[in-house]
């Protein structure tokens, strides 16, 4: 169900202009796609809210229960692109330090920060349009690597994103052929912003948003 005083998102802008490996061709498509997502989960969230004013807000409205299906994908293609966007940095991205609190929390739940970015790289180039994802635990501050299928199936309900990755064809193809997704993987990889997913893992920081 909506909030019946639902306020609109608004699309974030990402200074992203820059990165290596990721031209701004494909960064200014990208955000064009982002900008969908903002604006149909508003719409979404209109339509239901107007529903239920109207009465209409029953699971026996097949149309009530469409959108209701579809508010997952579209906040969810919204959520997760402000990650992603949120931890890209044209600065100096790319490297972990073992002794800074995200370097220390992969060693504990990976091993190594190397073991934690095989499993993200393998996860990444799984077959299908999705995400890879590095969510918190935060109940026990265990971290592990996840697919996301589409946008909304495979989120741990209450894990909190601190590594987020786009491999949606979209997120490359402009750049790479479709074959390719593992170079786009290392592009994503060196343009990582390990402070920014420092910051959410140490609470320092949320998801960016407009
Ligand atoms: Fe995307």
């Amino acid at each position: 169900m909506a909030l019946l005083t639902q306020t609109p998102y608004k699309a974030k802008t990402f200074d992203l202009s820059g990165l290596t490996g990721i031209s701004d061709n494909t960064l200014e498509v990208h955000f064009g796609l982002y900008a969908g997502y903002v604006k149909n989960t508003n719409l979404l969230n209109e339509q239901l809210v107007t529903m239920q004013q109207a009465g209409q807000g029953l699971s026996s409205n097949p149309s009530y229960s469409e959108i209701t299906r579809r508010l997952g994908f579209e906040y969810n293609g919204m959520v997760l692109h402000e990650w992603y966007f949120g931890n890209l940095t044209k600065a100096s991205g790319g490297g972990i330090s073992s002794s800074s609190a995200l370097g220390r929390a992969l060693g504990e739940s990976f091993g190594d920060i190397d073991t934690w970015r095989k499993d993200f790289t393998a996860i990444g180039g799984m077959r299908g349009v999705g995400w890879a994802v590095t969510f918190l635990d935060t109940a026990t501050g265990r971290l592990s690597n996840h697919w996301i299928t589409l946008h909304e199936d495979g989120n741990i309900a209450g894990f909190k994103p601190i590594v987020v990755m786009d491999v949606w064809e979209h997120a490359f193809l402009l750049d790479y052929k479709p074959a390719d997704r593992p170079k786009y993987i290392e592009a994503f990889l060196a343009n990582f912003d390990a402070d920014a997913a420092e910051a959410r893992l140490t609470g320092a920081a949320d998801r960016p948003v407009g």
